[in-house]
């Protein structure tokens, strides 16, 4: 079983000191930093692009956890390479070629992930498992932050959990992660969490604390 990771998401951070606010995760203790990235057509939100994503390597070493919430993806993930992401995860409903996006994102020589919307069944995974090195179960719907938790998503991630037995796969989920959640997001399988509202609502002061309390509940 892959080791417990906490992913915070900069969605939720203050977008007007973003580097500060990068740094100030990491020392807290985060283990990735997950970038969402969203382009008003896959979702209903726009955020940030390869630039912002470059901009932010300097402010740590940490890996960049990138999660791309765009259709098509293809045409940016070597920009998003270049910027300095680690991971690079595509949505397996973005468009019709997957395993040409996880084989490009390996052929840049990033790791690569794949996510599933809550409506999508784990057996999406399945011919594609000797591609993935993440499998990312969204626990919402993707394009916000600060939703509620769907339980409905706990089958999927136990379903993948069986899938990657005996393979080094991370399985993270995203989404209304918190100390009240994570358990049983845990006990499910996952071992990467990420979470925003739950990490960065008190504001610097709690990140470390609010970190802790994720990983303890873990
Ligand atoms: C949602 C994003 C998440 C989001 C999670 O579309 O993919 O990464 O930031 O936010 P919380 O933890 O607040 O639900
Ligand atoms: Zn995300």
């Amino acid at each position: 079983m892959p080791r417990t990771l906490i992913a915070p998401s900069i969605l939720s951070a203050d977008f007007a000191r973003l580097g500060e606010e990068v740094r100030a995760v990491d020392a807290a203790g985060g283990d990735w930093i997950h970038l969402d990235v969203m382009d008003g057509h896959f979702v209903p939100n726009l955020t940030f692009g390869p630039p912002v994503v470059k901009a932010l390597r300097r402010f740590t070493d940490k890996p960049f956890d990138v999660h791309l919430m765009i259709a098509p993806a293809d045409p940016y993930l070597a920009a998003f390479a270049e910027a300095g992401a680690d991971t690079i995860t595509v949505h397996v409903e973005a468009g019709p070629h997957a395993h040409r996006s996880l084989q490009t994102i390996r052929g840049l020589g990033k790791r690569a992930g794949l996510a599933l919307n809550p409506g999508t069944p784990a057996a999406m995974v399945e011919p594609l498992i000797d591609m993935v090195d993440l499998v990312l179960v969204m626990t919402v719907n993707p394009g916000f932050g600060g939703q509620s938790f769907l339980d409905s998503a706990l089958e999927t991630v136990s379903r993948v959990r069986a899938m990657t037995a005996g393979r080094d796969i991370d399985i993270e989920v995203d989404g209304g992660i918190g100390p009240e959640t994570v358990g049983r997001a845990a006990a499910a399988g996952a071992n990467a969490f990420v979470a925003g509202n739950a990490v960065f609502k008190d504001g610097p002061e709690r990140y470390a604390a609010r970190i802790d309390a994720i990983r303890d509940a873990a």
